[in-house]
């Protein structure tokens, strides 16, 4: 009985070691900060340096032999798109997941298939990033369409030239990568779009469900992860050059490698390709048996493309976020514990004192939930998230 109360399916205990652990932490920063008054150190603020990665530019070809599974999504996709026509001038409709989860990917299968071909007049694509100043994205979008550069213009000619290409014209426009929150600028850009006829569509793609919502003129998508029959098969593309070489002792050890990968594609394809043409039994196991973070990485893998979700969270955000790492991987964690240890740490402050640190609270929880930080596990009727486990991909990277 003694063992069950303290294992870590014993929910109490959980949140007694986790209790005993926060106050451990705030002993030892009591400790440094009387360090700090009796070495007279000075306190600097210094601005937390953001690196600023450029982010590959995406485009619209793909091999569709390359893709496994996806084919529900691309259905779905493909009927909102030919059905839209009924609807208003323009629908819109986002699509929202974790980094490397296969939103772009699922994109390109659309935008290339026969019947949205032969659907819409014209077809852009545009890479959007972080980068979301109207002009530019107008450009993007006009070169797009005409396959000339339109850069030395100025403002107001460039909108004459935009709604002219688009004028009552049938149009599906690709805005991947999405993300720009702030509702006034993407309303700016909406109204001088809105220009083609029915039936003309717009496909935005993004991580931060907050985005889909100001966008979106539809629900959202939601993108779930590949089954674990099709990781399998994607991860043993990436690690063997073709199906006779595969060896039945390291297939084995695939299969529970995938598991890791919680259904993204990129981290299938990161592990998997770490371990092509390695045919050492242990090579495999230590990729098994290690954390994600702990494995080296190249700059377009899983890891330092799930940074960017983390380089864009505002810094009160962050330290939230960082805190997850302290919960065991996989394990079901009740809202309320969140919010209180974070106000039992101090992240949580009332800017004019006036709010409830709980209120506040949720609402830091409900924005990580809106970038993919957490697995919903148990809802209430209305929808409210009660408790939620941490994405395995998400936790390493919180460490
Ligand atoms: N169904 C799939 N089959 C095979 N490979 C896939 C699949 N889906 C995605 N991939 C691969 O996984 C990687 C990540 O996919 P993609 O760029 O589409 O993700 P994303 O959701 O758009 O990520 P981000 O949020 O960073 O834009 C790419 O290398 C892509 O080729
Ligand atoms: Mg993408």
């Amino acid at each position: 009985q003694v063992i069950n109360f303290f294992s870590f399916s014993n929910q109490l205990a959980l949140q007694f070691k986790i209790v005993r652990k926060a106050k451990e932490i705030r002993k030892r920063l009591d400790e440094i900060a009387a360090d700090r008054r009796n070495f007279h150190f000075s306190e600097q603020v210094v601005a937390p340096h953001v690196e600023t990665r450029v982010r590959e530019q995406t485009h619209s070809f793909v091999r569709a032999s390359d893709i496994i599974g996806r084919e529900s999504d691309k259905e779905v996709i493909i009927e909102l798109l030919l059905s839209s026509s009924d609807h208003e001038n323009v629908s819109i409709i986002p699509i929202v997941g974790l980094g490397g989860l296969g939103k772009t990917t699922l994109v390109k299968l659309v935008y290339s298939d026969d019947r949205v071909v032969r659907n819409f007049e014209l077809r852009m694509w545009v890479c959007v990033s972080e980068d979301f100043s109207l002009k530019m994205v107008i450009e993007k979008i006009l070169k797009s369409a005409t396959g000339e550069s339109y850069g030395h213009l100025d403002m107001d000619q460039i909108q004459i030239h935009l709604r002219d290409v688009l004028n009552a014209k049938r149009y599906l426009l690709v805005l991947d990568d999405v993300w720009n929150d702030d509702r006034n600028k993407w309303i700016e850009l909406r109204d001088l779009l809105i220009n083609g006829t029915c039936g003309s569509t717009i496909v935005v793609t993004t991580r931060n469900k907050a985005v889909a919502t100001i966008t979106g003129t539809t629900s959202p998508y939601n993108l779930r992860g590949l089954s674990d029959d099709d990781c399998l098969s994607l991860f043993l593309k990436c690690a063997f050059r073709g199906e006779e070489n595969w060896l039945p002792n390291l297939v084995e050890i695939g299969k529970e490698i995938v598991k890791k990968c919680g259904g993204v594609p990129l981290a299938v394809k990161t592990l998997g390709s770490l371990l092509y043409m390695k045919t050492e039994e242990r090579e495999w196991l230590h990729i098994r048996d290690n954390d994600i973070w702990k494995i080296e990485q190249k700059e377009s893998d899983i890891l330092p493309i799930l940074r960017l979700s983390y380089d864009q969270m505002p810094s009160h955000l962050r330290q939230c976020f960082a805190y997850c790492s302290m919960f065991p991987k996989g394990y079901e964690i009740p809202r309320e514990v969140f919010i209180n240890l974070w106000i039992a740490q101090g992240f949580i402050h009332s800017p004019n004192g006036n709010r409830q640190l709980e209120d506040i609270g949720n609402l830091y929880f409900n924005e990580l939930l809106s970038r993919f930080c957490f697995q919903h596990v148990v809802e209430a009727f209305d929808g409210e998230i009660l408790a939620c486990k941490i994405h395995n991909l998400v936790h390493d990277l919180a460490q």
